[in-house]
Parts: C-alpha cells; sequence; structure tokens
C-alpha cells in the first residue's frame, strides 16, 4: 500500500499538544511522553510522520468500524459539505431524516424514533432522561463492570473506576453484579454462567422498591469492562422483569452495535427488544461525532403530546448523518457484518490457541471481532495481571509498546487486550495481528513466571 504521507511538523504538533492540549483519561506528563503523531489512515492501517505503519488492531477506541477513510463515508460527508454543513435542530435536514429512517429499519423490533446526540454518553444521558419521563420514577439500575460515558451523569450510570473521581454525581444509581462466569460472586455458578446474578436484581428490586425504579441500563455484551458475553437466557430475563415492574429495559449498544459482534446489533442474537438503546461510535466509524437513543412505539406515542426536556445544539448534525447513512451503506455493500461474524470466530479460534501457549492467558471470549485476553499470574487463583483497578500499569504498558513496535495497535486496560479490528479487515492482516500479539505475550508470560 503506497502511503500517503502528508508533510507533518510532528516536532510542533508535540510542542503544542503537551503545552495545550488536555488528552483524555491521563496524567498530562505521560500521555506526551512517548508522543506519535498520526499523519494518515487507511483501512485497517495508520502511520505515523515517519512513515511506520501500524495494524489498528482495536478499530482505535473500537469505533472505527469500518476501518480508516473510507472513500465513500469521505465522498458523503464532502457532498454535505457543499450542501449544507450546518442547520439547527428544530429545523429538518434531510441526513438527518433519512438516518434516523435507516436506523429503525435495522435496529430491533419497533424501535422507531431516534434522538441523535454527539456520542455515547450524551445517548445514555438522555436515555435515562426519557425513561425518567415516561415512568415517572427515579432509580436508575445498572452494573459494576460497565461503562456508560464521562459526563455526569453517564459516569455514574458505569460502574468502572473511572467514576470514583467524579463521585458523588447524580443521585438515585444502584448496581448489581455482571454475569461474567470467571470470575463470579455468586458461589453457585461455575464455568458457564447460571443467572444468579440476573435472579439477584429482583432481590435488589425489591428492596429498592420496583416503583421506584425508571430503568435497567446494561451494555449488551460488556465492552471496556472485559468483555462479557452473557448466556442466552440473561437478557430475556431482564426483559421478564423490567415487562413485569413496568421499567424500561435500556440497551447500551454503543460499542457493539453495527456489526461489531458479526450481527447488526448484539441484541440480534438474543431475540430480545429494549425500550430504548443506544448507540454511537459504529454508526459512522466516528468519521464526525454522532450517537443517539432510539425509543420504542410505546415511548414514541408518549413524546408525542408531552414535552421532551432534553435538546442538544448538534442533535441530528448533518455532516454527521451524512456520514452515518453512508457508513450503513458501505457495511452491506461490503459485507462487513458477515466478515465480522465469519473472521470473528476465525480471531477467536487463534486467540484460544495463544491460550494454550502461553501460560498468562486465563481466559479469552468474545463474539464476532469482539474479542479480549485475560491475563493472569496463575491460572489456579486468577490473581490478575496487573490486577484490575490496580495502580500500577507497568506491565500494560510494556505490552502495548511492545505491539506497537512491531506495528500493531491494540487497545489494553489492566489485564485485558481489546482485540477488535475494522469488520472490514482481511484474514491475512488478522495473521497479522495475531503474531503480534502472540509474540507481545512472551513478556506477560515472564512476568508471570517472575510474580
Ligand atoms: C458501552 C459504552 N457506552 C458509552 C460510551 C461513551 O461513549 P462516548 O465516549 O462517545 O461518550 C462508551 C465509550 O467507550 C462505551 O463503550
Amino acid at each position: 500500500m503506497a502511503l500517503d504521507i502528508t508533510q507533518v511538523n510532528a516536532k510542533q504538533v508535540n510542542e503544542d499538544s503537551a503545552r495545550h492540549v488536555m488528552v483524555s483519561w491521563a496524567v498530562q506528563k505521560a500521555a506526551n511522553a512517548d508522543p506519535l503523531v498520526v499523519s494518515g489512515a487507511s483501512g485497517s492501517w495508520f502511520w505515523d510522520s515517519d512513515g511506520k505503519r501500524y495494524l489498528d488492531f482495536s478499530s482505535q477506541l473500537i469505533n472505527s468500524n469500518l476501518g480508516h477513510q473510507h472513500p465513500k463515508v469521505v465522498a458523503a460527508i464532502k457532498e454535505q459539505a457543499e450542501k449544507l454543513c450546518y442547520i439547527g435542530p428544530n429545523f429538518q435536514n434531510e441526513a438527518r431524516s433519512t438516518l434516523a429512517r435507516m436506523l429503525a429499519d435495522r435496529t430491533p423490533g419497533d424501535l422507531t424514533k431516534t434522538f441523535f446526540t454527539n456520542g455515547g454518553a450524551e445517548a445514555n444521558e438522555n436515555a435515562i432522561k426519557m425513561a425518567r419521563a415516561y415512568t415517572g420514577r427515579h432509580k436508575v439500575i445498572t452494573r459494576y463492570r460497565s461503562y456508560h460515558g464521562a459526563t455526569a451523569g453517564a459516569i455514574t450510570f458505569s460502574g468502572d473506576n473511572r467514576r470514583w473521581a467524579n463521585e458523588p454525581a447524580v443521585s438515585g444509581i444502584v448496581r448489581v453484579q455482571d454475569p461474567y462466569p470467571y470470575r463470579c460472586n455468586f458461589k453457585d455458578c461455575g464455568e458457564v454462567c447460571s443467572m444468579t446474578c440476573a435472579r439477584n436484581i429482583e432481590d435488589v428490586l425489591s428492596f429498592e422498591g420496583p416503583d421506584n425504579v425508571a430503568a435497567i441500563l446494561v451494555e449488551v455484551i460488556t465492552g471496556t469492562n472485559g468483555i462479557f458475553v452473557p448466556p442466552p437466557d440473561y437478557l430475556p430475563y431482564l426483559r421478564q422483569l423490567c415487562d413485569k415492574h413496568g421499567i424500561m429495559l435500556i440497551f447500551d449498544e454503543v460499542m457493539t452495535g453495527f456489526g461489531r459482534t458479526g450481527k447488526w446489533f448484539a441484541a440480534d442474537y438474543y431475540g430480545v427488544q429494549p425500550d430504548i438503546m443506544t448507540f454511537a461510535k459504529g454508526v459512522n466509524s466516528g468519521y464526525v461525532p454522532l450517537g443517539g437513543a432510539i425509543i420504542s412505539q410505546k415511548l414514541s406515542d408518549y413524546f408525542e403530546d408531552k414535552m421532551f426536556w432534553g435538546g442538544l445544539t448538534y442533535s441530528g448534525h448533518p455532516l454527521a448523518c451524512a456520514a452515518g447513512i453512508a457508513t450503513l451503506e458501505a457495511y452491506e455493500e461490503d459485507g462487513a457484518i458477515e466478515n465480522s461474524a465469519r473472521l470473528g470466530e476465525k480471531l477467536l479460534a487463534e486467540l484460544n490457541a495463544l491460550k494454550e501457549k502461553h501460560p498468562s492467558v486465563g481466559d479469552v471470549r468474545g463474539l464476532g471481532l469482539f474479542c479480549g485476553v485475560e491475563l493472569v499470574k496463575d491460572r489456579q487463583t486468577r490473581e490478575g495481571l496487573p490486577p484490575w483497578n490496580g495502580k500500577d500499569q507497568t506491565l500494560t504498558s510494556k505490552l502495548k509498546k511492545a505491539l506497537m513496535d512491531r506495528g500493531v495497535f491494540v487497545f489494553c486496560r489492566y489485564n485485558m487486550l481489546f482485540i477488535a479490528p475494522p469488520l472490514t479487515i482481511t484474514e491475512d492482516e488478522l495473521m497479522v495481528g495475531v503474531r503480534a500479539v502472540d509474540e507481545a505475550l512472551s513478556i506477560a508470560d515472564e512476568a508471570a513466571a517472575a510474580s
């Protein structure tokens, strides 16, 4: 592949960044310690200002589902920019209406009407607002090992440690345990989830007062907290529980949506329709910020003659929606979702083979091109390598660097490697990534042996 190396003054970029840019989730000095200036990207690859290429084995933040610079999406953005860059949300615009119809056609059941946002956190914020308005209740059940975004509300809906520094935040959030068989807290659960965690939610409801609970919000397959694929009956059980108590079921498909797991939505594997589904990331592969909450007919009818107390200057931004239309069409034209299902099976098999070879790999799991590798000090004790939520991430940084040295980018947190390449990746490219992971895992093996 010929690299289009745009002339970038890397030194100036780094100096400006170190002085003027706040980087996400980072001690700023550390974020600027080993800078990499990306000067271009194409398909499954991006490259730095020296022309070194990297395979994007995590689709950036598991969002660039179509890979980089997909020509159809780039053309659609350009075309829309020529026509209408921006118009306020109280006017209709063609791109927003068309994308909303396309989403209604592809999402489960009678999900029908979309409130567009700029990303996933705002999608979840607005979903909760809608659930509270519809039910007239306040409490929300979420899970400990979850992430729903970084705004004040969304970070509180989240369970993981990114919320700690932001607490106390919004009120009324009650957290429950997750379907995580490898580290289940319930004694009667084995390697296969027996859904004690799900049944425990009914107990929690009885203590919280089910009539006080507006919503249960869950990632359909947990993302950055460790890739947990729930057992087949888990989501149907939540649906039943919500129906019994008049609670809104909200699926966060921000990470799992748009082919990531080998179907349009992860919910499609379970035949369950939520009352509200939130999305972002893959809706337009991250080319222009976009997210949204799509609601059922029942909720849509409710808001026909009731006020929706929510709004955003950029709700339904034409550039973002035009990119969304082109992205959805490209998934179909390129067979990207089928590729995710097919190569997802191959990826899981390859990672399981690495588990056989590397004693530091405790567990491998996933669905479609959405896989996780969990590292442990010892397979018997399952102690994390390094511990989840621990302060020392030296090993995680070493692994990331070893992979980057081999020209492969992998998103890592604590003892988890998140392997989620673009859905358009080829089998040869996939094997480039698998080989680099194989080599890098020897570092984890050595650390496990020394611990
Ligand atoms: C499941 C899930 N929900 C919500 C979010 C937040 O999305 P955003 O960063 O676009 O606000 C994320 C981000 O990673 C996510 O993984």
